[in-house]
């Protein structure tokens, strides 16, 4: 889509990009039904899932292999939430927005912290065992982006792994009720529609046995997407391979709309393990920089010194655009990690994992430099939901990754996502459990899912997903252009047209999922011509806020052709962040050795 000018508020731009209703998959062999089905087992699935127990009368929670495998478990860093006396609210918030660069929904960001605390509690109340100091008060650090020691984490830097531990705990424990019922191995394939377009319902791939095996159609009065990420549209990125996006697309070929997609956040120091490491890459916490880690380049130069009044732990964008730069100034496709001076016992017991499977792989960080760089971490858009969940489909929510509450602009603080799949959950289920009381979401009526479309790729040949990867990671990655997104739009065009003419797998259905939502995010960046964070032109090197102080609404109108709006942000959002600001702020970060026991 070419423009003449920047994007105007509210005006609809058509482009020639045509995605399908539906994946080609068979007609559903089975079906089943429930009040509300939750598809994702991470924080956010788990916990809407848990809360609208009994609430309803039947809950369906599906997810895509087995509970634990999405990115909840894999988040090491922690929790965010002003759980100290010596922290509040309103610094938590300015934090958010900070980070987030003008485009947060404030109003999102005020439920989240505000609601933070409570949540975290009842996630220890189901037994969520957060690290603890010596005098038994729960232990709070700091990462990048972060004024305050806030973040609870877990098992030192297992925090994902124990919530998820807590809340499949907190599962099994009611697996007898036949109010909630769970199933694994089912991929989400497309979203059902009522004759009113409310959506009713999702398909289903199972792998299971007897009556509930292969494509079937589950019917609700609500859907709940919470299946994380896109990240797997990357060559290299923190996610596990589960996070193809299969949410987000279903919502996107439905006809919900997608905002801040551009905005994806490449995590600053993720293992370099070499040129041709494909897929999930070993994350080194933040949490690592925030107990005193430093970045240097091959030279041994505290680059990020100067650089920003958080230095190594200014917010990501910040830091993951540095090191960007010094490579390219460097010559080199990696920097260094320094944690040497933080000692083997300390980072043995604060690190385990992280320091674990740096050694399996060949680094010592207790001795070593360890060589990293930045990969794809978090997509800062999604489903766009109101701060009650619902998208803009009547009868769909959307939670967590999957989902843009306004929480994170363009680019999410550390360790907010954990937070803002718990609080939103909690939100989702509550609003449901009210409008599903007053009758307000109809029993879906049977429908019969419309045929596939035949226009549409099926069976994956040879490597069309390293295809996609590739072309994302080349051209709308952590630096974009003109040029480079509009070589990747083309290739995308050409490989969503890849047609051997088969029946769909669950594999090739995933590909044609990072397809689409590449398409879409693509669309965007080339359409935000600015530097913003997580979102990096090099065509266009600065914020320009009097042009794209602004969301970007992504849209699949029923002719299939993808439709953008753009939906203004007041320029009071800019207010009192001090985003200019080149005085370093006050550091008022404890030694880590004097370690945080600061609960009320
Ligand atoms: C990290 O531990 O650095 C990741 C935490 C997060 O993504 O919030």
């Amino acid at each position: 889509m070419r423009r003449d000018g920047p994007p105007k508020e509210g005006r609809v731009s058509a482009s020639a990009i045509h995605i399908p209703r539906r994946l080609r998959a068979p007609a559903p062999g089975w079906t089943t039904t429930a009040d509300v089905i939750v598809v994702g087992s991470g924080i956010a699935g788990l916990t809407t899932a848990l809360r609208l127990r009994r609430r309803v009368d039947r809950v369906l929670l599906v997810t895509k292999t087995v509970l634990d495998e999405g990115s909840t478990a894999w988040a090491q860093g922690g929790i965010a939430a002003v759980m100290s006396p010596d922290d509040s609210p309103e610094e938590h918030i300015h934090d958010t927005l900070v980070a987030g660069v003008g485009l947060c929904d404030v109003d999102a960001v005020r439920a989240l912290v505000n609601e933070g605390p409570d949540a975290v509690w009842d996630l220890i109340a189901i037994g969520a065992d957060f690290d603890r100091g010596e005098t038994g008060k729960i232990a709070l650090t700091r990462e990048g982006g972060h004024h305050r020691d806030r973040i609870l984490h877990a098992g030192g830097d297992a925090t994902g792994r124990e919530i998820s531990r807590a809340l499949i705990a907190a599962l099994d424990r009611v697996r007898d009720d036949p109010g909630i019922e769970v199933i694994e191995h089912a991929l989400v394939v497309d979203l059902l529609s009522d004759d009113d377009g409310r959506v009713s319902g999702v398909t289903l791939h199972v792998i299971g046995e007897g009556q509930v095996d292969g494509v079937g159609a589950a019917q609700a009065r609500a859907v709940v997407l919470a299946t994380g990420g896109l990240g797997q549209i990357y060559a290299s990125t923190t996610n596990p391979a589960v996070a193809t996006g299969d949410g987000m697309a279903a919502a996107l070929r439905a006809g919900a709309e997608l905002t801040d997609l551009e905005f994806v956040q490449f995590h600053p120091t993720v293992l370099y393990l070499g040129e041709g490491s494909t897929g999930q890459q070993p994350l080194i916490s933040e949490a690592v920089r925030g107990e005193g880690a430093f970045l240097v380049d091959a030279d041994g130069t505290r680059f990020m010194k100067g650089r920003h009044p958080l230095a190594d732990l200014a917010p990501r964008d910040v830091v993951s655009r540095a090191i960007i730069e010094r490579m390219r100034a460097t010559g080199t496709d990696h920097v260094f990690l320094d944690c040497r001076h933080l000692g083997a016992s300390f980072l043995e017991q604060r690190f385990p994992s992280i320091v674990e499977r740096c050694r399996e792989l060949g680094f010592d960080p207790a001795t070593e430099l360890l060589p990293v760089a930045p990969a794809q971490h978090y997509a800062s858009g999604g489903v766009r939901t109101d701060l009650l969940g619902r998208t803009s489909l009547e009868g769909l929510y959307a939670c967590g990754e999957t989902s843009c509450t306004g929480v994170h602009g363009a680019n999410r603080l550390a360790s907010n996502s954990l937070l803002e799949g718990l609080v939103f959950a909690r939100r989702i289920a509550d609003d449901l459990t009210r409008r599903l009381a007053a009758g307000e979401l109809p029993e879906p009526t049977p429908v019969s899912p419309a045929p596939a479309p035949s226009d549409q790729p099926a069976l994956v040949r040879g490597k069309r997903r390293l295809a996609v990867q590739r072309a994302m990671t080349a051209g709308a990655g952590s630096v974009r252009s003109r040029s480079s997104l509009e070589t990747t739009l083309a290739r995308l065009g050409e490989l969503a047209g890849a047609d051997d003419g088969k029946t769909g797998s669950p594999k090739s259905w995933e590909t044609t999922n990072l397809v689409h939502l590449g398409q879409a995010l693509t669309l965007a960046a080339s359409l935000r011509e600015e530097t913003r964070g997580g979102h990096v032109r090099e065509d266009f090197p600065e914020r320009d806020d009097a042009n794209f102080l602004h969301h970007t609404v992504i849209r699949r109108e029923a002719d299939g052709h993808l439709t953008v709006t753009v939906d203004s942000v007041p320029a009071a959002n800019l207010v009192g962040l001090g985003l200019d600001e080149t005085h370093p702020a006050p550091d008022t970060r404890t030694h880590p050795k004097e370690q945080h026991e600061r609960l009320p």
